[in-house]
C-alpha cells in the first residue's frame, strides 16, 4: 500500500518537476495560480515521507542499506540542481535540468535493482 504510494509520488513529482520547468515558456497564465507553487512541494514532501516510511516498515536499514544511502545522497544532489534549475539561465539552466533528470532516474533504478553501481 505504502510502496504504491511512494509510487505514485514518484510519478507526480516528476511531472511536476518537469511541468515547473516546461509550463513557465509554455503557458505563463497557468504559473501564476497558486496551486501551482505549492503543489510541487506537497508532492516531494510527500515522497519523502512515503520513502522515509518504507525504510521503517521494512527494516532495511538493519540489513543491506548501502543502496538507500545512494539514494537519499542522490536525492540530495538532484534537489541541489533543481533549485539551480529555477535560479539559473541559458545553458547552465539545461545543464542542470538533465543532469536533475539523471539522478531521478539513477534513483529509480537504484530503488529497483537495491545495487547503487548497478552500471558497473
Ligand atoms: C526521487 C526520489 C525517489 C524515487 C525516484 C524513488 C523510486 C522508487 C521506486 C521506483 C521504488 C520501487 C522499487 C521496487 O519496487 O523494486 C522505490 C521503493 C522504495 N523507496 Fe524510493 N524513490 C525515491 C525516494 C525515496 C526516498 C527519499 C526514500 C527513503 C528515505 C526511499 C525509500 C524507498 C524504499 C525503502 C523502497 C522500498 C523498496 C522495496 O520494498 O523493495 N525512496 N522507490
Amino acid at each position: 500500500m505504502i510502496k504504491m504510494l511512494h509510487l505514485t509520488f514518484v510519478l507526480l513529482a516528476f511531472a511536476s518537476f518537469i511541468g515547473r520547468v516546461l509550463l513557465p515558456m509554455m503557458r505563463p497564465d497557468l504559473v501564476k495560480h497558486k496551486a501551482f507553487k505549492i503543489a510541487p512541494h506537497v508532492i516531494d514532501t510527500l515522497l519523502l515521507l512515503s520513502g522515509i516510511t518504507l525504510v521503517v516498515q521494512g527494516s532495511w536499514l538493519s540489513g543491506n542499506y548501502g543502496w538507500i544511502i545512494a539514494k537519499i545522497i542522490a536525492l540530495l544532489i538532484y534537489i541541489g540542481l533543481g533549485v539551480l534549475v529555477m535560479r539559473s539561465e541559458g545553458q547552465t539552466r539545461w545543464l542542470a535540468f538533465a543532469g536533475a533528470i539523471a539522478c531521478f532516474i539513477y534513483i529509480g533504478i537504484v530503488a529497483v535493482s537495491k545495487n547503487p553501481f548497478f552500471f558497473l
